[in-house]
């Protein structure tokens, strides 16, 4: 191990200029997450709480256990759309600690339309379950929602992946050994009554919970029957007649303090053994991170700076270090956790990829977790790279990425783009985790890039069917590409559709990283198949 120096330093003007222009990235991405953490609107808050109801976050903060950190998943999605009326999508979701036993917890937000369920709500709430099957978490749904936002009904209803996959969900997790726990906090109606009824135990809070697969209103509609919600699902009926619900608590805390309860009941499960050290700081503050992200994303940021400040006492064994040096790979500790770390530095060539893929199969049959920083303009272009195969050679290093057996986590410190994306673990290669710094951005191309090849494709039109080239119409095009590319591929419209769990703090990294490979520690890895193989 070395401890890897740095050329980066406080005063110099690069540095100072980096880190000015990271502030106002940061005061933008704190301003908007103080907008978002704090739910509906007032007078929705005030409703809530004149009802002696909790909001969300309070709810999570008494569930869990006191001083532990909590991972919130996705707090951005949504943003953006909707007018901004869905803040976190009307719901939080994230990894608790409950009496010891790291928990997936959904918890809606009835100040946000009434705790109804949009798209991104769906989406978000079925990326928790998955987070839970991954990683095999006992699972709590604290449940307050009016069921589907109705308007949306096209786009949460009928498909595989919406609503009723999260009733799917919980049977499979309950068949795999995670427990579902509800607690019903308030409405819980049509299709939402199946969170508590699939769920392995459930507790109702008197005169605020009620379960109904049809409400007073319907029921009136179908059969003329007049109820009230009480009669018709509330917390006496269902814990003494219909016995849907089990435990009856006297309001929030109550009910709270009984679901914490229930985890002492709970077994621990058998961990991944992993030799973890006693955490240190980087030999270089994590603040100075602000300073070494280039302010220009056309400027590579150089990875080195970035491992230094993010792993324990800079210290850095590195693989292949003379050897393609457009990745980088290598030995680390982060919090006292072994990661094996894939950062970019650059391009990707035939030979990077086939550094990567020898290292990942290092990380499977050490079954060290794998931390891939991605800052990746895509692979290298051209006749001489095409023809020596390196589609070939990119494609080992996708299947090693699609097929590694341990737990993935990936952070995106820069630009994600092309098949660069797929090489260094985007979403769809399935990490464990994936989160994204606020300078990030993501898409297939850059702009300019796409810009670029659409022009040029609409002037081949033009020339075979023998038509003049007008230029000011091809400056247009280009202009509204890049302006279309701007806006889709910064990091907020990205964690706004869920295609990664969360936009972090750089300074955050070291913890977020640390809680993702302790939850994935909640079940064994796989073992490789193969041997290891030169490449
Ligand atoms: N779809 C769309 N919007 C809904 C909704 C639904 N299912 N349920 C509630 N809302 C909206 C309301 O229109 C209201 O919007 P506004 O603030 O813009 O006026 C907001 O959510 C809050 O609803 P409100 O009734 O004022 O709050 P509440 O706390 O008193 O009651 C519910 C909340 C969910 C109990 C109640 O609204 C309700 O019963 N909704 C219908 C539930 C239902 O039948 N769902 C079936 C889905 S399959």
């Amino acid at each position: 191990m070395y401890q890897i120096p740095t050329n980066s330093k406080p005063g110099d003007p690069d540095f100072e200029e980096n880190k000015r222009h990271y502030r106002q990235m940061l005061e933008e991405y704190r301003g908007i997450m103080r907008k978002v953490m704090s739910g509906g609107p007032d007078h929705a808050i005030e409703k809530h709480r004149s009802r002696d109801k909790l909001l969300a976050r309070e709810r999570i903060d008494l569930l869990t256990d006191p001083n532990t950190p909590f991972l919130e998943l996705s707090p951005l999605a949504a943003f953006g759309q909707y007018d901004d009326g869905f803040p976190s999508a009307g719901m939080v979701t994230g990894v608790g600690v409950i009496h010891g036993h790291e928990t997936v917890i959904v918890a809606n937000d009835a100040t946000v339309k009434g705790g109804t369920y949009i798209k991104e709500t769906i989406r978000k709430h079925i990326r928790a379950q998955e987070v839970a099957l991954q990683n095999n978490l006992p699972c709590v749904y604290l449940v307050d929602s009016g069921g589907v936002f109705l308007p949306q009904q096209a786009e949460v209803f009928p498909d595989r992946d919406d609503f009723g996959r999260i009733f799917y969900n919980q049977a499979r997790l309950s068949a795999q050994g995670c427990p579902q726990i509800a607690v019903v906090m308030g409405s819980c109606t049509a299709g939402g009554a199946y969170v508590p009824a699939m769920s392995d135990e459930t507790i109702i809070v008197k005169n605020q919970g009620t379960i109904f697969i049809g409400g007073p209103p319907l029921v009136k509609a179908a059969t003329g029957e007049e109820v009230t919600p009480e009669e018709l699902g509330g917390a006496e009926v269902h814990t003494s007649r219909s016995g849907v619900a089990d435990h009856l608590a006297e309001n929030d805390e109550h009910a709270l303090s009984i679901c914490r309860s229930i985890f002492e009941t709970l077994q621990p499960g058998e961990r991944q053994a992993l030799d973890i050290k006693t955490p240190k700081e980087p030999a270089y503050s994590p603040a100075e991170l602000y300073g070494v992200v280039s302010s220009d994303p056309k400027r590579q940021t150089d990875p080195y700076e970035i491992i230094a400040r993010l792993v324990d006492d800079s210290l850095f064994h590195e693989f292949k270090q003379r050897y393609a040096t457009t990745l980088v790979t290598g030995f680390a500790r982060i919090m006292g956790f072994p990661f094996g770390i894939i950062a970019n530095n650059g391009v990707l060539f035939a030979e990077s990829s086939l550094k990567g893929t020898h290292f990942i199969e290092l990380c499977n049959f050490r079954k060290v977790p794998i931390l891939f920083l991605q800052n990746i303009t895509g692979f290298m272009v051209g006749k001489e790279y095409e023809n020596a195969g390196l589609a070939r050679d990119g494609a080992k290093l996708v299947h090693a990425v699609a097929n590694a057996t341990v737990p993935k986590i990936t952070i995106i410190t820069g630009g994600s783009y092309g098949a660069g994306n797929y090489a260094m673990a985007g979403r769809a290669y399935d990490p464990h985790f994936l989160f994204m710094w606020p300078n990030s951005r993501i898409s297939v191309m850059g702009g300019q890039q796409a810009a670029n090849v659409l022009a040029q494709v609409k002037i081949d039109q033009l020339a075979a069917s023998g038509k003049k080239v007008n230029e000011k119409e091809i400056e247009a095009m280009k202009a509204e590409i890049l302006s279309k590319y701007q806006e889709e591929s910064s990091a907020y419209y990205s964690s706004s559709r869920l295609w990664d769990d969360g936009i972090i703090e750089p300074t955050q990294t070291r913890e977020v990283v640390a809680m993702a490979v302790s939850i994935s520690l909640n079940k064994k890895f796989e073992e490789p198949r193969s041997g290891v193989y030169r490449m």
